[in-house]
């Protein structure tokens, strides 16, 4: 089948209960990860490209790489979405580029650093809704600014260079910064004035390794926040940004590897599993799957310091990224829907 939208998934989950993982990419081998996790369990899937991602592989690889995959894999109902676009320019460079769902993070200014006011954030996401709805393209919109609760500077979406602008570089995302959390009225005003398919919202979650110095409790996760935002909201699809569970053991390996990494703390399992029973349908994953790509390859390197063949880390790497997406996928309860979702 081709390239599904975001709907035609997150409808499907949300009638039958469960969450969908939405996995970042930057590669093949991370594509391949999560196209074999999500064939060995039956998994519809969410791939999605950053502007950093779009930037380093470049747009024409990464077309032609989800072709592949949904070429390779005609049973399994693929998203793939733009992360974090930073204005319409963005959203529509996506959509032209085969992506069949959009992010307009209009949480925040197109510097992907200022928070946005409600009536800036209104209006670009209102422009990329009526573009992408005329083309069957589902839109994320974000209301409320992602970050910790524990730290006191505003957070930022990673920031990334225009597509096709590969001589930028990316500056690291400042995890761990401010959360503005989502209004739950406000959240409510704001489907009804955008219309989004799916809307993201902040809760205490950040991007990055460093989200929270211990394990999460209700004064640093807001997961009540979720939930009063479903009983204003109950038929709208939640997004949870931010949310790797940064794995005690995927630290210890990177760690034992020779990897320097502070202890830290991300979303529990648990929490996410909650979210889903009060309206999370789409969950963010990225930062396990580097950790334990990176992981693996230390071992390679460290163990076996005489081998130099790329496949040599790179197939070791990509298997510890497929566990991963089994396990996420197997916990968000998405595997052994794929077949089911009627295209
Ligand atoms: O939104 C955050 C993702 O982890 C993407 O990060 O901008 O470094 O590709 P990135
Ligand atoms: P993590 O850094 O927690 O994996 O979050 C990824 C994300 O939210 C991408 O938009
Ligand atoms: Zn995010």
């Amino acid at each position: 089948m081709p390239l599904v939208n975001l709907r035609t998934v997150l409808d499907h989950a949300a009638a039958n209960h469960y969450g969908v993982a939405a996995f970042n990419v930057n590669n093949m081998e991370q594509i391949q990860a999560i196209m074999e996790a999500a064939n060995e369990t039956e998994s519809p899937v969410i791939v999605q490209a950053s502007r950093g991602a779009r930037s380093y592989s470049q747009d024409n690889y990464l077309r032609h790489l989800m072709l592949a995959a949904v070429e390779l894999y005609p049973h399994i109902p693929v998203v793939m979405h733009q992360d974090h676009g930073n204005s319409p320019k963005t959203c529509i460079s996506a959509m032209e580029n085969g992506f069949t769902s959009v992010m307009m993070d209009g949480s925040l200014l197109e510097d992907a650093k200022t928070p946005a006011d409600y009536d800036y954030n209104v209006k670009v996401t209102q422009e990329v809704v009526k573009l992408a709805h005329a083309k069957g393209v589902s839109v994320e919109g974000e209301i409320g600014t992602l970050g910790s609760l524990e730290h006191k500077e505003p957070s930022a979406a990673p920031k990334a260079a225009e597509p096709h602008d590969a001589d930028l570089e990316q500056e690291p995302e400042p995890e761990g910064a401010m959360s503005h959390l989502t209004d739950p009225e406000e959240a409510e005003r704001f489907v009804a004035d955008t219309k989004v398919d799916a809307l993201a919202v902040a809760i205490g979650t950040s991007h990055g390794a460093y989200k929270f110095t211990r394990k999460p409790d209700g004064d640093i996760l807001a997961m009540n926040v979720i939930e009063e935002i479903h009983r204003r909201l109950p038929n709208t699809h939640l997004v949870m940004h931010g949310s790797s569970s940064v794995p005690q053991e995927l630290q210890d390996e990177i760690r034992k590897y020779g990897g320097k990494m502070n202890q830290t703390w991300g979303v529990p399992v648990e929490e996410i599993q909650r979210g889903i029973k009060h309206g999370v349908r789409k969950i963010n994953v990225d930062t396990d799957n580097r950790m334990a790509m990176t992981g693996a390859i230390r071992k390679v390197f460290s163990l076996t310091p005489d081998k130099f063949d790329p496949r040599d880390y790179l197939k070791p790497a990509r298997e510890a990224m497929k566990k991963v997406c089994i396990d996420r996928m197997v916990a968000f309860g998405q595997a052994g829907h794929a077949r089911k979702i009627k295209v």
